[in-house]
């Protein structure tokens, strides 16, 4: 197979798939993704060329995002096999992709599993990650702060601060903490800009 003909083929898919999802899901995700991904495999030894293929079609097939999930899922295998990709390679790739989700709460039983995870849960953390919940949150119609409903700062205590604990990888635990500090930095300084406005708000309503 000519790995660098296949990658440029599926970048090629997953831009035209993706271009214009609005959610924090488009193709500057899934190409950020697959950076974290070889790069983790890089230093984990493991295969950098499986884990970025897998890692630019993590999000084919996601129920959120697909009306018709298992039909996408058949046209990026049927990809996949036109490329030159083996039968075995093609299954770990769809295994390592069912078992991404965090909401679906499953783990990953390859290291490319595992790799493709934490490159997906860095780029939900972190000054990317803030950005990504807040367009997220839009998308479903959901406030940024509000005191009596569920908002995405509620989404940093629910799934975001716990993601660095769940990583596998070394490289991956060490980019998460940095990423995790700088959350934390960030909840700081928005808390204490939204309680000066309720301490001056008897002033000025
Ligand atoms: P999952 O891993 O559960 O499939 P995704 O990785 O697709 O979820 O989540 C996509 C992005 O949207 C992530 O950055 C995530 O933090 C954000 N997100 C998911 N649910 C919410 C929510 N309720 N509020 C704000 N952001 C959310
Ligand atoms: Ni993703």
């Amino acid at each position: 197979m000519d790995r660098r003909h296949a990658l440029e083929q599926i970048k090629n898919y997953i831009h035209d798939l993706f271009k214009d999802e609005p959610s924090g899901h488009d193709d500057v995700h899934m190409t950020r993704v697959a950076s974290w991904a070889k790069y983790i495999a890089v230093k984990e030894d493991e295969d950098p060329f499986l884990c970025e293929v897998t890692a630019l079609l993590h999000d084919v097939g996601d129920r959120k995002l697909f009306s018709e999930p298992e039909q996408a899922v058949h046209e990026r295998d049927k990809l996949l096999v036109d490329l030159g990709f083996t039968e075995e390679e093609v299954d770990s790739i769809a295994e390592a992709i069912r078992t991404v989700s965090f909401s679906k709460g499953m783990v990953p039983k390859s290291r490319l599993g595992e790799i493709t995870q934490d490159a997906d849960r860095l780029d939900a953390i972190g000054a990317i990650g803030i950005a990504r919940a807040f367009t997220y949150g839009g998308t479903i119609n959901q406030p940024i702060y509000k005191k009596d409903r569920k908002d995405a700062i509620d989404h940093f205590h629910e799934k975001l601060f716990k993601l660095k604990g769940l990583m596998h990888t070394e490289s991956g635990k060490q980019e998460a903490e940095k990423r995790h500090q700088f959350m934390l930095q960030y909840l700081e300084e928005f808390h204490r800009e939204q309680a000066c406005r309720e301490e001056t708000s008897h002033v000025t309503e």
